[in-house]
């Protein structure tokens, strides 16, 4: 390991887990004069339609704007997938808008996909970390992430910084409807800061399972789907591990036939109105010998091991949820033994198709 290696990740050990921490720290940065967000809003605003892209983490954070742009600014949307975009590209409408979503504005599928919604006449608008990349001088308007380079594979806290430009695009246009201003942010920041240092909670917790686990079922519904979504990637990337976010509702279609005393299943149920029946669903599962992990503002009996979120506006939870899935990710990795920051297989930028 080089001195540049061992200065960059300063007291940690890679380059994952500082960036899960560094969250603390970039968490208000795209908030900065050079992100225009009333220019970006605006092209929204007068288009007729709305599309999201991105890939893997990228296309999740869509998928939660999705859901709070058509509760809060009543916007509908349709959030499709990068690598399946051109195959829906012949109906876009004229006067469209296609975010395209990706930390590094490299991304061949997004790329692709921006330039066949450029053929057909939509304006493109994008949330890039790296402003120079090709995806933003593809751009009409641009917001930038600000978060620094992120060198893990696995995207953790530039999820962050889409998640935190998504709210204030949402907060814009829903006329505040859903409070997002400083007040909101600074607060957030110290509930950021309190999930981190569950830290110790979490690598514990990692080490009581059990070191053989083939699956990982994680559940959320509503806001929490996408989070669910997201964890089960980065469960899948960092420790190798088969894990599936499932909208909990979607249960007793077809994935509770899965679930025996094997499985773990940890669920997102901070209290808002999908809290109950998340719970009856973990009764469900619960009867099938299932072990699981809560994730919550508040304890349930039907727990068998619990991580305590701080009471926030329930719609800000997806912010504070995924951050004791990036660590559960890390420290599985850790303890199957495998490299975190370069997950076999996988590159940072995918700039092939
Ligand atoms: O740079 P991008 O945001 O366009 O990258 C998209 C995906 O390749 C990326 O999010 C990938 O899924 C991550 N490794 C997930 O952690």
């Amino acid at each position: 390991m080089g001195t540049r290696e061992v200065i960059e990740k300063g007291k940690y050990a890679h380059h994952t887990i500082k960036e899960i921490h560094e969250q603390s720290l970039t968490l208000l940065k795209p908030f900065q004069e050079f992100n225009d967000f009333q220019n970006f809003c605006e092209f929204m605003r007068n288009a007729s339609n709305v599309y999201i892209t991105g890939s893997g983490t990228s296309y999740n954070c869509g998928l939660l704007g999705k859901q709070l742009l058509s509760r809060f600014a009543k916007i509908k949307t349709e959030v499709i997938m990068s690598s399946e975009f051109q195959y829906y590209s012949d109906s876009l409408e004229p006067n469209s808008v296609v975010i395209a979503i990706s930390q590094s504005g490299e991304t061949a599928d997004v790329l692709h996909s921006v330039k066949k919604a450029k053929e057909n006449g939509a304006k493109i608008l994008s949330i890039v970390n790296v402003p120079t990349s090709s995806l933003a001088r593809m751009s009409d308007s641009i917001l930038t992430l600000n978060c620094g380079p992120e060198i893990g594979v696995a995207a953790t806290k530039s999820f962050m910084g889409q998640l935190m430009i998504v709210y204030k695009i949402v907060n814009i246009l829903s006329s505040g409807q859903m409070p997002f201003d400083d007040f909101n942010q600074r607060d957030l920041l110290m509930m950021v800061k309190k999930v981190l240092s569950s830290d110790g909670i979490i690598q514990n917790l990692v080490s009581s399972l059990d070191t053989n686990i083939k699956d990982i079922y994680i559940l959320g519904r509503s806001i929490h789907y996408p989070i669910a979504l997201e964890g089960s990637l980065k469960i899948k990337e960092l420790a190798y591990i088969h894990a599936e976010g499932i909208a909990a509702g979607e249960l007793k279609h077809g994935p509770l036939a899965l679930i025996d005393k094997e499985s773990v299943v940890v669920v997102l149920n901070p209290i808002d109105e999908t809290y109950q029946d998340v719970i009856s669903s973990s009764n469900e599962i619960k009867s099938r010998g299932a072990h699981i992990i809560g994730i919550s503002n508040k304890k349930n009996e039907v727990y068998d091991r619990f991580v305590e979120l701080p009471d926030v506006d329930s719609y800000l939870y997806p912010i504070l949820e995924i951050i004791p899935l990036q660590l559960m990710s890390y420290y599985l990795a850790l303890k199957k033994q495998v490299d975190p920051d370069y997950p076999r297989n996988l590159a940072k930028s995918v700039t092939v198709k």
